[in-house]
C-alpha cells in the first residue's frame, strides 16, 4: 500500500492523477518503526461500517450525528443569515468577546489564530480592518478576566456568547460580568443592541433571557455536540465578524466531507480520514497511548487545543483511549524534544505541515522571509540568502526520520497551503475521523459523561440549588486529603 497519496515531483502522482494541491497524510514514518500496514488492511471493513454508520445517522450516538451533513447541507443558508448580523456588528464594534468554553470556543479561536495577523491588536487599523476577537467564558480565574475588561476601555465592544446548554458556570458568569460592563458604559439600551447568542433552538437559560432582551440569537442544532460544531453558527458568525473568509472554510468543509462520504471512496490510499482513524486506533492497540499533535507555527497552537478537545472528549471512554497531547515545534525540540527522541516509548507523533507556508496578506502582498547577507561572523552565512521556509522544511524532515529513529512512529499530514479552505477541509476530516475511529473502537465518541464529575463536586461547594445535602460530605473528604501537605519553611511575603 502507498504510505503516502500524493507525490510532490513530476506530473502526476502514484495514482496517475494529475499533480494539484490536495491534503496528504504520509505514515511512511509509522510503518518504518512498526508494522501497520497489515493490520490498517485487515481494520479496513470495520472502518468502512463505522464510516457507512455515520454517513446514515446510525449506531452509537446516532442523536448527535447531525454534524455529518449539516457542513454540506445547511452552513451555505446559515452564512446568508449570519451575513446581516455582521454587517451590524461590524459597523458599531470594533472588538468582540466570544464567551463559551470547550467546543463553543476552542475552533472558533483556532480557526481565527491560524488565519489572523499575528500581531493584530497592537495595530488594528493597518493589519486587521475587521472587529478583533477577543475570548472570555473559558476560565473562572480573576487575573485573566480583570485584565480584559481594563483592555475593552480601548475598544467599542459586543458580546457574542456561545452556549449550547445556556447552563454551563463559566460562560455563564463571564457573560453577567461583560454584560455588566456594556450596561455600566453604554447603557441597557444600547448594550442590549450589542450581544448575540448562539445557543438550543428550543430551551435553555440562554436562549429564554435572549428572548427576554431581544438579542439577535442562532442556533445550535440539538443533534449537533459541542465539539462537533464548528460549521455552526458557533464557529461561523464570530469568524465572519472578524472577516474570515467563512464561504471558503464552508466550501473546504463540504469537499471534506463530500471526498470522506463518498461511497467510491473507500480506500484507505485515498480516504484521509478513514486511514487516520485506523492508523490511531492500530497504534493505541500496540500499546502507544498517547498520540502528540505536532504544529510547526506559533499560530497553529489554538489548532492543537481544538484538536486536544476533539478526540480527548470523544476518545476517553470506559477507561480506554488515546491520550491526546501537544508540541509547538521547532519550539519544544528544546523542550519535550528529549523526551521524544529518549523518553517512555509509548507515544506517536502526528505533524501539521504547511507545504507552502505564507505570511496572511498584509494588503495584498504575501511575504517570504529571506536569510539576509550580513557582516556577521556567527556561522550561518551558508545559510544566506536562502528563504526560512527552507530551513523549516529540513527542521521537519530532520526531526521525522531523528523521531522515527528513537522508535516513535511518525505521521505527517500536508496542508498544500494555511488558508480557510484547507483549514476548513483539515478540520472536517479530522472530526470524522474522530467519528470513525470511535465507533470502529466501539465507544461512543459524541457524549462526555465524565465532564459531569467536576461540575457537581463544584455546584454542591458552591450552593448551587438542588445540590445541597452533599457539600458536607465532600468537605469532610477534602479536609481528610489536607492532612498531606508538605509547608515550605519561610513565611514572609
Ligand atoms: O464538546 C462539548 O460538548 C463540550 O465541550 C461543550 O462544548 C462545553 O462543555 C460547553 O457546553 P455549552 O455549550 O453547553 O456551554
Amino acid at each position: 500500500m502507498n504510505r503516502k497519496n500524493d507525490h510532490t515531483s513530476g506530473r502526476e502522482d502514484a495514482y496517475g492523477r494529475p499533480h494539484e494541491k490536495r491534503l496528504v497524510l504520509d505514515w511512511t514514518k509509522a510503518h518504518d518503526v512498526t508494522p501497520v500496514e497489515k493490520e490498517l488492511s485487515n481494520a479496513l471493513p470495520s472502518l468502512v461500517a463505522a464510516k457507512r454508520a455515520l454517513t446514515k445517522g446510525e449506531g452509537k450516538g446516532a442523536d448527535f450525528m447531525g454534524w455529518v451533513h449539516y457542513v454540506g447541507e445547511k452552513a451555505p443558508s446559515q452564512l446568508a443569515e449570519i451575513k446581516k448580523c455582521v454587517e451590524t456588528f461590524s459597523a458599531h464594534s470594533n472588538a468582540i468577546v466570544v464567551i463559551g468554553i470547550g467546543g463553543s470556543l476552542l475552533g472558533t479561536k483556532a480557526v481565527y489564530e491560524a488565519l489572523t495577523h499575528a500581531f493584530a491588536s497592537l495595530n488594528p487599523g493597518e493589519f486587521h480592518r475587521r472587529p478583533l476577537l477577543f475570548w472570555a467564558g473559558h476560565h473562572v480565574a480573576t487575573d485573566e478576566l480583570s485584565e480584559l475588561l481594563d483592555a475593552l476601555d480601548n475598544f467599542t465592544p459586543s458580546l457574542v456568547v456561545v452556549s449550547k446548554s445556556g447552563t454551563t458556570t463559566e460562560p455563564a458568569l463571564a457573560f453577567r460580568v461583560l454584560k455588566k460592563y456594556l450596561d455600566d458604559r453604554f447603557g441597557e439600551k444600547e448594550a442590549r443592541l450589542r450581544v448575540a447568542a448562539i445557543t438550543d433552538p428550543e430551551s435553555g437559560t440562554l436562549l429564554k433571557l435572549a428572548r427576554e432582551q431581544g438579542f439577535p440569537t442562532f442556533s445550535i442544532p440539538r443533534n449537533v455536540g459541542g465539539r462537533y460544531s464548528l460549521f455552526t453558527p458557533v464557529g461561523l458568525l464570530p469568524l465572519a465578524i472578524a472577516g474570515v473568509d467563512v464561504e471558503r472554510f464552508v466550501a473546504g468543509g463540504r469537499q471534506a466531507a463530500s471526498d470522506a462520504m463518498s461511497e467510491q471512496n473507500d480506500s484507505l490510499e485515498t480516504n484521509v480520514a478513514l486511514c487516520y482513524a485506523g492508523l490511531r486506533n492500530i497504534l493505541y492497540a500496540q500499546g502507544y497511548k498517547t498520540e502528540a499533535l505536532c504544529h510547526w507555527s506559533p499560530k497553529l497552537r489554538g489548532v492543537s487545543e481544538w484538536w486536544k478537545q476533539l478526540f480527548g472528549e470523544s476518545d476517553g471512554k470506559d477507561n480506554t483511549g488515546l491520550f491526546p497531547a501537544s508540541a509547538q515545534f521547532t519550539t519544544d525540540l528544546h523542550s519535550l524534544g528529549q523526551y521524544f527522541q529518549e523518553g517512555e516509548r509509548n507515544l506517536f507523533a502526528t505533524h501539521i505541515r504547511v507545504v507552502e507556508e505564507a505570511s496572511v496578506a498584509r494588503g495584498s502582498l504575501k511575504r517570504v522571509v529571506s536569510i539576509p547577507e550580513a557582516s556577521l561572523d556567527d556561522g550561518f552565512g551558508f545559510l544566506a540568502g536562502e528563504p526560512l521556509t527552507r530551513v523549516q522544511h529540513e527542521a521537519q524532515q530532520g526531526t521525522f526520520l531523528a523521531h522515527a529513529d528513537g522508535q516513535v512512529p511518525t505521521l505527517s499530514w500536508e496542508l498544500p497551503t494555511l488558508d480557510a479552505y484547507w483549514l476548513g477541509y483539515w478540520m472536517y476530516t479530522n472530526m470524522f475521523a474522530c467519528g470513525v475511529g470511535g465507533l470502529a473502537r466501539g465507544v461512543n465518541p459524541f457524549d462526555q459523561p465524565g465532564v459531569e464529575a467536576y461540575k457537581s463536586n463544584m455546584f454542591a461547594l458552591l450552593g448551587k440549588p438542588g445540590h445541597d445535602g452533599k457539600a458536607q460530605d465532600i468537605r469532610a473528604r477534602l479536609d481528610r486529603g489536607a492532612r498531606l501537605r508538605s509547608l515550605g519553611l519561610s513565611t514572609r511575603t
